[in-house]
């Protein structure tokens, strides 16, 4: 009986590991010069080398190296929702971080061609933040966005940070707010702790943005982790996918609540929260709520504004951070 007799993996199980290996070499998230898992363990440990790794660069030789933060939202052109979440963030990490600049870009164009118009406010897109970083003398960029899950938005930036990558001697991008099975328990609790108040007869409704990306799957598995972690009347939806508003109500017609309090489940309070949850229109969730009887009230607080998920966040950049350092 010797202690370190490791299982034959089955056949079944070697065909998969097998499967999904080529799979993921296909897309170019591992390379094919790995040696092929055999069982899951193997597998496990080849998919820990996908865990966001930084990105080399040009060569640098001795050159003294300045690193530097670029912090990257979606964007708001609500300027209470921009200082309450985002800029709430970046003096986070900047307290996190006392040693290093803090960058800003936002992904939207509409918001900040809407800004420039509008208030006069310039703010950098990603490729705008990266030539200013380049001007500053900035060798090793650590990209923080502040989106939720890895979709279009965070693919994109990625992208277009990664143009530039032979520019900077390298860059490290740290995950969305909604990455690991970890991040998903954190949220879960940082939600319910700001909501304690709430009754067992009450239920507290999220508007999630919601995205054509498989990354949406990861609303639904956290409105059942709500329910699994002892919360059932905490019910996650999203106003552009699935779960929709169709499936809350058939949730709530259920549970009948004395009161429905609605908040946005965004980094920030912005237009979605606004209007598509607390807007007056026909179709807005909380005119949708009170149509079939509900008591409702809106929370027009974001994500950003919760200490517990800007923690978060700082946490994913001082990974990232211990990556890029390793270099
Ligand atoms: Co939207």
């Amino acid at each position: 009986m010797g202690e370190n007799v490791t299982q034959e993996p089955s056949r079944r199980e070697q065909t998969a590991c097998l499967r999904i290996f080529e799979c993921l070499c296909g897309k170019g998230l591992l390379s094919s010069s790995l040696p092929v898992p055999r069982n899951l363990e193997e597998l496990e440990a080849a998919l820990e080398q996908i865990q966001e790794r930084p990105y080399r660069g040009g060569a640098w030789g001795n050159k003294e190296r300045k690193q530097a933060i670029l912090a990257v939202s979606f964007g708001t052109s609500f300027e209470e929702a921009r200082v309450a979440a985002i800029e709430a963030i970046e003096k986070d990490f900047a307290a996190a971080f006392p040693e290093l600049p803090v960058y800003r870009a936002w992904t939207s164009g509409m918001i900040r061609r809407k800004l420039l118009r509008t208030e006069g406010l310039a703010i950098d897109g990603v490729t705008e933040a990266m030539e200013r970083m380049l001007r500053d003398g900035v060798t090793d960029v650590l990209v923080q966005p502040t989106h939720i899950v890895n979709g279009v938005e965070n693919d994109q930036m990625k992208a277009d940070a990664l143009a530039w990558q032979e520019s900077f001697r390298s860059l490290t991008f740290g995950t969305p707010l909604l990455t690991s099975q970890e991040d998903c328990r954190l949220v879960v609790e940082a939600v319910a702790e700001e909501f304690s108040g709430l009754k067992k007869e009450e239920a507290l409704v999220l508007m999630g943005h919601g995205t054509t990306h498989y990354a949406n799957s990861v609303y639904a598995a956290l409105d059942y982790q709500f329910k699994d972690s002892g919360y059932p009347n905490i019910h996650l939806g999203t106003v552009e996918a699935y779960p929709s508003m169709e499936s809350l109500l058939n949730q709530l017609r259920e549970a009948r609540p004395s009161r429905v309090v609605l908040a946005p489940f965004m980094i920030v309070a912005g237009d979605h929260a606004r209007n598509d949850m607390a807007g007056e229109e026909e179709d807005s969730w909380k005119h949708r709520l009170e149509k079939e009887g509900f008591s409702v009230s809106c929370v027009l607080k974001g994500l950003g504004e919760y200490p517990a998920v800007r923690q978060l966040l700082v946490r994913h950049l001082r990974d990232a951070k211990g990556q890029a350092d390793e270099l």
